[in-house]
């Protein structure tokens, strides 16, 4: 069986900078603090309370503010900073814990900080692509790029609940990911079959690891209950049979990847909440390659982040957009897998 990581064969690097991560570029402490107002309202409003008024509590402190500022831009968002904090903590972080982590564990907090990335895997995920995915000739060989712990790559082995309409994975101890559809969602009336699958990521998190498994326990946020159970029972299913994850950037790695996937089945790539933390400069590169190789592209990811795709809502926070493509917009979609609306 192979190994949860492995390398490219040609071109992969071992490890990158976190220079990639396009975040918080300001320096300005004043645009820092409007960015954790902004996490609070859009993004962690309605999910996590705790993590709504800790980031309200970030803004207005204006010592930790200046700490975030003193970080590389890759490294200033907030679930990066509270889940490093969790990580050290081994609970929740409240805003005092924060002040003192940032003063007395201010050289830690900032090597963690350094070493660490926002590799949140979102099982629930595969809820929005399935029903994309039945669509395509089978069978089916997948690549998903930004693949972190490969648990977004086991399409087939959970079971699914659309409001009712049932679907059961192949591993029966995986778990059931609910989601509610509306819109005229081409719910398919089986799995498809998947007969090849690879994942791609600048550092592959390896569910047989125990601090890898910690850490992405790490980032999903409070007050989501079911994302924990279901990041564990996920986690369960992957260590089994782990999915294969090679370390590589999508940016110059995926053309060789590609060479990989057997013949006679319809390649897609796919990626999720992944390309924002490409910088902008870079992603029509990544979408100019991923046109030139003839696969199926299915991109889920936040309204404006893939470029050329219309921007089909007026604000965007707290939704993702499923396009195949580059070109169609398929449905909006929960940014953890809740929700999916598909467009007619
Ligand atoms: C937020 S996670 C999303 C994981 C998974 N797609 C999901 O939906 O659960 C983003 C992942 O993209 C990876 N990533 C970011 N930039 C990348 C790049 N240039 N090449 C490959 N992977 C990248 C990160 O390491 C991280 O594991």
């Amino acid at each position: 069986m192979p190994g949860p990581a492995r390398g490219l064969p040609a071109t992969a690097p071992r490890s990158r900078g976190n220079v990639r991560v396009v975040a918080m570029t300001a320096d300005d402490p004043a645009e820092i603090a409007k960015s954790y107002r902004s996490f609070a309202r859009y993004e962690a409003h309605g999910r996590s309370p705790a993590y709504e008024s800790l980031a309200d509590a970030v803004a207005g402190d204006a010592a930790l503010v200046r700490f975030v500022a003193s970080l590389p831009p890759g490294k200033r968002q907030p679930n990066l900073l509270f889940s490093v904090a969790r990580y050290l903590l081994g609970a929740p972080p409240g805003i005092e814990e924060l002040r003192d982590l940032a003063s007395r564990s201010r050289a830690e907090f900032t090597e963690v900080l350094l070493s660490r990335r926002t590799q949140t895997n979102e099982p629930a995920r595969c809820a929005m692509l399935l029903p994309a995915l039945a669509q395509l000739p089978p069978p089916l060989a997948l690549i998903e790029v930004g693949a972190s712990a490969g648990l977004t790559l086991l399409v087939d082995r959970y079971s699914y609940d659309y409001a009712g309409h049932r679907l059961a994975g192949r591993d029966p101890q995986a778990p059931t990911l609910r989601c509610a559809p509306s819109g005229p969602v081409p719910l398919p009336a089986r799995l498809p079959e998947i007969v090849w699958r690879a994942g791609l990521d600048l550092n592959p998190l390896n569910v047989r690891d125990e601090d890898d498994v910690r850490w992405l326990s790490c980032l999903v946020w409070p007050g989501e209950g079911d994302r924990e159970q279901r990041l564990a029972a996920a986690l369960a299913s992957a260590r089994r049979d782990p999915p294969t994850v090679h370390r590589g950037d999508l940016l110059t790695d995926l053309p060789t990847l590609v060479t990989e996937a057997p013949a006679g089945a319809t390649l897609v790539v796919y990626h999720s909440s992944v390309l924002a933390y490409v910088a902008p400069s870079e992603r029509a590169g990544f979408i100019a390659t991923v046109r030139d190789l003839g696969v199926v592209w299915l991109s889920n990811e936040a309204p404006g982040v893939v470029p050329g795709l219309p921007v089909t809502s007026a604000r965007g926070e707290g939704m993702s957009v499923l396009a195949r493509d580059g070109r169609t917009p398929l449905a909006h979609t929960d940014p953890h897998g809740a929700w999916l609306r598909w467009l007619s």
